[in-house]
């Protein structure tokens, strides 16, 4: 059945250790392509995401074998240069296997990734800086073509800080020839985890923290190595949210808390109390929480944007009246509505949500838009009075790989 059931209003009390993180598996797992070798991934989430993902490795001829949190790719085969469009339109981010197969081997041929639900999510960046390095871009009843005689070293500058065009211009650089220095490019904790596995692999990327740019020398090959991905930042987040929300204490294990520094000082302002002891997050909510005056979306280190959704789910309980500004999508607050059928009051005025809190919220039949705002209606549920069904839970299982395991581990009933 396609649907989440939460009976809410029941406190949270329980530990969880955080799975292993979507947005830094998806690149690395597309990075595994450069590899002439085998790669073995640990502490890999077994979401919907990642199984696109598979299903795109294999298409250009890894072979990938998946036990448990451990994914093997054997890429010694993979000449591949053209990927099915029934994976690339199920998931947008399959757009990071260019910067991979091209590297590999010079070519691909991939159908323009659509849109979504919370923005039109262009991808001018990734091929501006494609064609700086010296690829050629044709496209044809929507299918993208990009190829070039030999991939050369170039000075990228990013206008915005893009995960995904920052990702794919390290992927295109690492078998280059001659320097790529990226600048102005993303910081986010999952580009650093691309270039420790990169690295582990034999590339040579460096940080200049100083300028702010990132330097990447063209190596012949790189060769076998495993790396652990880091745990997920955002499913974390989500359950200290989820905490905050219905209340209670719980303990989160196999974090970083360093990655959350801005989550964290939002929860404080809240009301929660926490503390950071031997690799776990111990978090006290208060009895009701507080509002927000004013937060803004930003690039990392700021308050993410895939946790703005499951603020708003907070915010609609607190004492007071909060104003949360979206400036990283142009089309993020769709959970609001269901939000609202749950007897919050939030109106979105331009790229704002105003919340006024209301002491409680009501269970109800809401349905997921998308992956945030559905885990947003979960944190809902959980605060809520009665019961709610949630629909469209597989927008939820594309990121968060075990929600009634961990939700019950977290003393909520689902
Ligand atoms: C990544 O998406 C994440 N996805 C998103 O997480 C996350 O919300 C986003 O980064 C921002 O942190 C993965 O890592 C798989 P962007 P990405 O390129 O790379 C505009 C989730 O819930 N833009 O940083 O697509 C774009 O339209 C997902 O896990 C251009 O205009 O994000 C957007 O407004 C959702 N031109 C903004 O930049 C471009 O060429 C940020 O996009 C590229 C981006």
């Amino acid at each position: 059945m396609d649907s989440i059931h939460i009976y809410g209003g029941i406190p949270l009390s329980g530990e969880v250790r955080v799975q292993g993180s979507k947005n830094a598996v998806l690149p690395i797992l597309a990075a595994a392509v450069l590899v002439d070798g085998v790669v073995t991934l640990t502490n890999c989430p077994r979401i919907a995401d990642v199984e696109c993902m598979v299903r795109l490795l294999t298409s250009v001829g890894c072979h990938v074998q998946w036990e448990n949190g451990q994914i093997r790719i054997d890429a010694r085969g993979a000449f591949g240069d053209s990927l099915p469009a029934e994976y690339v339109t199920q998931m947008r981010c399959s757009v990071i296997m260019m910067g991979a197969v091209l590297g590999r081997n010079k070519k691909i041929s991939i159908n323009y990734p659509g849109g979504c639900v919370i923005g039109k999510r262009p991808i001018d960046m990734h091929l501006q800086a494609f064609a700086r390095m010296g690829v050629s871009l044709t496209e044809k009843n929507n299918i993208l073509t990009a190829c070039t005689e030999n991939l050369c070293g170039s000075d990228v500058s990013l206008p915005f800080p893009s995960v995904g065009a920052t990702e794919n211009t390290i992927l295109a650089g690492v078998l280059a020839k001659g320097e790529t220095i990226i600048r102005g490019g993303a910081m986010e904790p999952e580009i650093q985890a691309l270039c420790q596995f990169l690295v582990r692999a034999g590339a040579d990327i460096r940080r200049d923290e100083k300028e702010g740019t990132l330097r990447i020398r063209g190596v012949e090959r790189l060769h076998s190595c495993t790396y652990d991905i880091p745990f997920d930042r955002i499913v974390a987040g989500t359950y200290l949210l989820g905490c905050m929300a219905a209340g209670g204490s719980i303990r989160l294990t196999g974090v970083d808390v360093s990655q959350l520094t801005a989550v964290m000082t939002v929860i404080e302002k809240m009301g929660g109390r926490w503390e950071y002891r031997n690799g776990g997050i111990v978090l006290k909510a208060p009895g009701r929480p507080r509002a927000i005056s004013y937060l803004k979306t930003e690039v990392y280190p700021g308050y993410p944007t895939d946790l703005q959704s499951q603020l708003l789910a907070v915010l609609a309980l607190a004492e007071g009246k909060s104003v949360v500004e979206e400036s990283i999508f142009e089309n993020r607050f769709r959970v609001v509505p269901q939000l609202n059928k749950m007897g919050a009051s939030i109106n979105i005025e331009g790229s704002c949500a105003v919340v006024q809190g209301r002491k409680d919220l009501w269970g109800a039949c809401v349905t997921a838009q998308e992956l945030r705002g559905g885990a947003a209606l979960c944190i809902a549920a959980l605060a809520a009075k009665g019961e709610t069904y949630i629909g469209n839970r597989h927008f939820i299982d594309r990121g968060y790989e075990a929600l009634e395991r961990d939700i019950r581990s977290l003393g909520g009933r689902i």
